[in-house]
């Protein structure tokens, strides 16, 4: 074997054997570089006869050109390899959460709204939901207010432009209407809450032009008044999460209930905060009462035979109250900084076993 062959043989050898990068290079400084083997060989070129420098000459340039052809393969080899090692080794765990842990937070309204659908789910109701823009009749006339009944004049509607038919549309003073629609489009038992925000004409450190009900509704041929308390006691106890809470039920007006109530609970005022479950203060927290019958028949349902009752409640109100927020205003003003301090872990869903905030 000449030299040659015998060089190209020992080197490929080494290549094809090299473990890792490092080891190639060395083979090529070894081999190629300067004061390698081939390049000695290449050097001995100026000592040769022209015949036979013209026989050489060729021969040493496609060794090294092949042995570098060889150095190249197996770098390839040897870097995917390594890449493939690397694919294998590191991993990104995609079940911890992205750093920092709480640039977003879920706006306590919100919060609020997944706390009581959790309550009342918890109870049978199912969530209902209806348009933010009403006509007259679900908004005031299917729910007994008379045309120039004076309650109309109560909820500083906002009013839509008429359309072509001279109807004049309104932005929903409250989530009732949805009541209208549910009764006309199922048949009882119904029982249903209705989470929304609705609108009126109102703006100081307690009223925003826009602010947020849930509603709930139940329809059968047999819930009556004592129902209705022990629900909405329950659902007080359960939403500001103390063992007793007292309640009171307070007659009052609204024209589609009958008899009609606000809801109290007993609450401490004393440290400037309202502390609900103790002291001996009352608080306001919703308003309910018996589905009018004129409510009913308005819905094609017969009041001999079907009964029931409906609550409603300001979401916004009992966020402040539940979560020590004294002004209404920052609610929708965006920004960071409040968010940041009363906003929720939006991934953290309220769950009545594992405590709701
Ligand atoms: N819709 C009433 C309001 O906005 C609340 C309510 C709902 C009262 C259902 C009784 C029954 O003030």
């Amino acid at each position: 074997m000449s030299d040659i062959e015998q060089i190209e043989a020992e080197v490929l050898t080494a290549i094809n054997g090299a473990g890792d990068l490092a080891a190639l290079d060395g083979i090529r400084v070894a081999e190629l570089g300067k004061k390698g083997r081939v390049s000695g060989l290449m050097k001995t070129l100026g000592g040769m006869d022209p015949e036979e420098r013209k026989e050489m000459g060729p021969k040493l340039n496609a060794l090294k050109n092949r042995l570098g052809d060889a150095i190249d393969a197996r770098k390839t080899t040897l870097e995917d390899a390594e890449l493939d090692a690397r694919l294998a080794s590191e991993k990104a765990d995609l079940t911890l959460p992205p750093r920092p842990y709480r640039t977003g937070t879920l706006h306590p309204v919100m919060q609020v709204f997944e706390e009581i659908e959790e309550i009342f789910g918890a109870m049978g109701f199912a969530v209902a939901e209806g348009p933010d823009i009403e006509d007259d009749f679900h908004n005031f006339t299917a729910l007994n207010f008379p045309i120039g009944h004076p309650a109309r004049e109560d909820h500083d509607t906002f009013f839509m432009t008429p359309d072509a038919e001279g109807e004049r549309k309104v932005l929903r003073t409250h989530t009732s209407p949805v009541q209208i629609r549910t009764m006309m489009s199922q048949e009882p038992p119904i029982r249903v809450i209705i989470p929304g925000r609705v609108y009126r004409n109102d703006w100081d450190a307690t009223h925003t032009p826009m602010f947020h009900q849930v509603e709930g509704l139940v329809i059968d041929k047999v819930s009556h008044m004592g129902h209705l308390k022990g629900c909405l006691t329950d659902f007080a106890r359960a939403f500001f999460e103390v063992d007793e809470v007292e309640t009171r039920f307070r007659p009052h007006f609204f024209p589609f209930t009958e008899p009609s109530a606000e809801m109290d609970v007993k609450c401490d005022r004393s440290g400037g905060t309202v502390k609900v479950g103790q002291g001996e203060d009352w608080l306001e927290v919703l308003g309910s009462g018996m589905v009018h019958p004129n409510v009913l028949r308005n819905c094609g349902l017969d009041p001999n035979e079907y009964q029931g009752f409906a609550f409603g409640m300001g979401v916004d109100r009992l966020a402040m109250l539940k979560y020590g927020m004294p002004d209404l205003r920052p609610y929708f003003e965006s920004d960071v900084r409040w968010l940041s301090h009363y906003g929720f872990t939006p991934w953290l869903l309220p769950s009545l076993s594992g405590g709701l905030s």
